[in-house]
């Protein structure tokens, strides 16, 4: 099992990182996309973490031609999706999984969706019984809830659904569907999730809109999609890691360079900026998306409660917990019920991880309570597989010092996470 020692830092840091890891759930999307083109998709900055080269290779066994000149991805669609002779290894990334059984079950043939052990154990009924009710088919374990997933994809319904959770991958898997099925269909979550699906796929020609009652109408496409042609941003949850070292370093600084400013996924800053830091977002670009630099400062925190939007916060909380426990006073996270089917069982590894580090608090199904103003122990934490556990806990040993165990999992995400947490002592 691979680990880690994070030593406590001695002295502030302010410095400008322009080399964190590119945005995950774009960079899936693109791998996935770029099938619905008949011209081949360029991609500059792709994420070379695990999860998303099981993406594109995911879609090279579909019939894609990679090439890959360490900088730029150009994905070459092929003609039509072919059925592949094996398995489809979605890694440990529930959103190549879910994405991939949308696309998948709107295109004839057979195709088996897997994961490691630990997206095996993730819930899919989400996405596989909306997609089974307009017609695909899809056989798993627990009745199509647990990976491997056996997909027959073929013509698809249209459908109105209204999403019991709001979950970017559930509103994914169906756009993917939706687009492909004969007439137009809706899709209605209670909290906008993370848009990049409708934002990239309305680029390349698609046409998914959101009503004024919050029904997103899907119409299916009219032909092939135009190629994607994009420098993939900086992953804004991947960047929080370094938002939360300088907001609990004293007189520390950050400048987090080139992050998609997508309202959908700088909640955590507005979070951090509620306990007290300073935060300046600097719009720079707008390529599907808007794009610029975060500068992040330290300054007291104080405690907070979180309890509204949380999917657009989800990736983060555990690196805010990190936050919550120096800041002076109680902090809540409530209605974060999603957070146990994440990677890992979020909350209970937050709060395992915590107790080692000496924090108080008191749990609840859907959240947590912090009791803050804790000076954090030494310990030795174990991811649990999840890298966002694994990475929040390495920067909370800043402060004291700490032990990761099984910490291969940041490879999913931000494999260059070390090396950029060693620059802060530069
Ligand atoms: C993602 C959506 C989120 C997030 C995940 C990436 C995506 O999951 O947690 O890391 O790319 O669509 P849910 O939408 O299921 O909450």
């Amino acid at each position: 099992m691979q680990s880690f020692i994070v030593e406590k830092l001695i002295k502030p840091f302010d410095i400008v990182i322009d080399n964190i890891a590119s945005d995950k759930s774009i960079s899936h999307r693109c791998a996935m996309f770029s099938l619905f083109s008949d011209k081949p998709s360029t991609i500059k900055n792709y994420l070379r973490g695990e999860d998303t080269m099981d993406s594109l290779k995911i879609a090279q066994k579909l019939g894609a031609k990679i090439e890959d000149d360490g900088k730029i991805i150009k994905i070459t669609p092929p003609e039509t999706l072919n059925e592949p002779d094996d398995i489809l290894d979605c890694g440990n990334a529930g959103t190549g999984m879910r994405l991939y059984a949308g696309l998948l079950s709107g295109i004839e043939g057979s195709f088996i969706l897997t994961g490691d052990k630990y997206l095996r154990s993730r819930p899919m009924k989400r996405v596989t019984n909306p997609l089974r009710d307009i017609g695909a088919s899809i056989d798993g374990r627990e009745e199509g809830n647990k990976a491997p997933l056996h997909i027959r994809g073929g013509k698809l319904k249209s459908f109105k659904y209204h999403s019991p959770i709001d979950s970017a991958q559930v509103k994914s898997a169906l756009i993917l569907a939706g687009i492909q099925s004969d007439e137009i269909s809706y899709y209605k979550e209670d909290l906008l999730s993370r848009d990049h699906t409708e934002r990239m796929l309305n680029g390349m020609g698609a046409k998914i809109s959101t009503k004024e009652d919050g029904w997103i109408e899907i119409n299916p496409l009219e032909g092939k999609l135009r190629p994607l042609n994009i420098t993939v941003p900086t992953d804004p949850s991947s960047a929080f890691f370094f938002a939360v070292a300088a907001a609990i370093t004293p007189s520390s600084k950050v400048t987090l360079k080139n992050v998609t400013l997508n309202p959908t996924r700088i909640e955590a800053y507005k979070v951090l900026e509620q306990m007290g830091t300073k935060i300046t977002y600097i719009k720079t670009d707008d390529v599907y998306e808007p794009i610029g630099d975060i500068i992040v400062e330290h300054a007291q925190l104080n405690g907070v409660t979180v309890d509204k939007n949380i999917a657009w916060l989800i990736d983060e909380l555990p690196a805010l917990s990190i936050a919550m426990s120096i800041a002076n006073g109680k902090s809540v996270v409530k209605n974060a019920q999603e957070l146990r089917v994440k990677e890992s069982d979020r909350i209970t590894a937050v709060l395992d991880s915590l107790k080692l580090c000496g924090v108080g608090y008191i749990e609840y199904n859907d959240g947590y309570l912090i009791e803050g103003g804790a000076t954090l122990n030494t310990a030795t934490i174990n991811s649990q597989g999840d890298h966002r556990i694994a990475m929040s806990f390495a920067v909370a040993g800043l402060l004291c010092g700490m032990e990761i165990e099984d910490s291969q999992c940041i490879e999913t995400s931000f494999p260059n996470f070390n090396h950029i947490l060693d620059s802060l002592r530069k």
